[in-house]
């Protein structure tokens, strides 16, 4: 039903409508915590039956909530939605999708070809993981096709990048990509996390699976842990065994807060979107500041590519250095007022992110406080560095 509903809707509609629908039940119109572990049957060939459904892949098979729960589903069904893909897993984190997603399609003998900027945890995953287990890794800049193709070999079977890398903001053109991937039979997967669906949908430019850490502008509300992949049933279905069993199922309180943050993600990305290109214009005009990365500036590297993938004036993180360097950026974070230092993203409070083992780079979240006070802000923090 809830599918029928949305079926050809926008995408502010699916955000809102998609996978949920009143309780069948007690006609509760919120989906509910289904705060349960198990599930009861009134048959032992009941049981059987939604155990066997479930073993073989069915995610509405429910009997035991590490394997599938209801509002995680209706938090899958969304995803999916919103995503444009078959199907979606969300589970405890977006490593535990990261992990997953990566062990599921690579075994010994492997190799995979992966961008040269990710999420720390992500590298430390395939630079102290995978060689242990026998997977090949080759890091390599995705917006260099030449050097992508050259990378891969006889034993690659996956391409793995970040749609808008950290702290660099880096923007790969994902359809050259996936042509690339799919013309050597490689698995293309986008980590979409910076950018999220509302302003990027790896999928329609050809992607294969798309990874997120939900816990950032899908959730927008910085009080859940969440990940998710998107991606055909047939891709999918490995990565769902991978995650019953490391045991990386999502808490259903975790999912039910996801659900409704995700809601306004439309509302939010817009917001953020415009309030970041404000505040990367104000900053690249300020003498102390050395450089500003923002996709939607025209000084970015990658700002043509980025102008076509992204919706709106190019995403809401930006990543900028002061003259001064490490000394600099102390002054300026820890003079702001109202923006919060923390290493997280996505949220709807702009997050300062200063970052000393990089030289003194500082990465900022864009919220959607009014962009004034921003400014003020950040005004008020560059006036302390010298
Ligand atoms: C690009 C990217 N991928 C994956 C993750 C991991 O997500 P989580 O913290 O939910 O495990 C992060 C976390 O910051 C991230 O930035």
């Amino acid at each position: 039903m809830a599918r029928e509903r949305t079926q050809g809707r926008g995408f502010a509609t699916r955000a809102i409508h998609a996978g949920e629908h009143p309780d069948p039940v007690t006609h509760a119109h919120n989906t509910p915590i289904y705060a349960t572990a198990t599930f009861a049957f009134d048959t032992a060939a009941e049981k059987e039956d939604a155990v066997d459904r479930a073993m073989d892949g069915d995610p509405t098979a429910y009997f035991y909530s590490r394997t599938g729960n209801p509002t995680t589903r209706a938090l899958e069904e969304k995803l999916a939605s919103l995503d444009g893909a078959e199907d979606a897993i969300v589970a405890a984190s977006g490593m535990a999708c990261v992990s997953s997603t990566l062990l599921a399609h690579l075994g010994s003998g492997d190799h995979v070809v992966v961008g040269d900027e990710l999420f720390i945890i992500t590298r430390i995953l395939l630079e102290d993981d995978f060689p242990r287990r026998g997977i090949g890794v080759t890091p390599v800049d995705m917006t260099d096709l030449a050097a992508v193709e050259a990378a891969i070999n006889p034993q690659t079977k996956m391409l793995f990048f970040e749609t808008a890398t950290n702290p660099r903001l880096r923007v790969a053109d994902i359809d050259r990509l996936a042509e690339l991937g799919h013309r050597h039979g490689l698995i293309v997967v986008a980590d979409n996390t910076f950018l999220a669906p509302a302003l990027l949908r790896p999928i329609e430019h050809g992607a294969d699976l798309v990874v997120h850490a939900a816990t950032k502008w899908i959730s927008g509300h910085g009080d859940a842990v969440s990940g998710a992949v998107t991606g055909p049933a047939t891709l999918l279905k490995p990565i769902r065994k991978q995650v019953d069993t490391l045991g990386q199922a999502a808490s259903p309180f975790a999912s039910w807060l996801v659900l409704r943050g995700v809601r306004s993600l439309p509302l939010r990305s817009r917001a953020a979107s415009a309030n970041a290109i404000r505040l990367a214009q104000f900053l690249e005009g300020q003498d102390k500041v050395e450089w500003v990365r923002y996709p939607g500036l025209p000084s970015h590297p990658d700002h043509d590519v980025a102008s076509r993938l992204i919706d709106g004036p190019g995403g809401a993180m930006l990543s900028f250095r002061m003259h001064g360097g490490i000394a600099a950026m102390t002054a300026f974070t820890d003079n702001l007022a109202l923006c919060d230092v923390g290493v997280s993203l996505g949220d709807v409070f702009t997050l300062v992110y200063p970052q000393p083992k990089r030289d003194g780079l500082v990465r900022v979240s864009v919220g959607c406080e009014d962009v004034a006070d921003l400014i003020e802000d950040f005004t008020r923090g560059l006036s302390f560095v010298s």
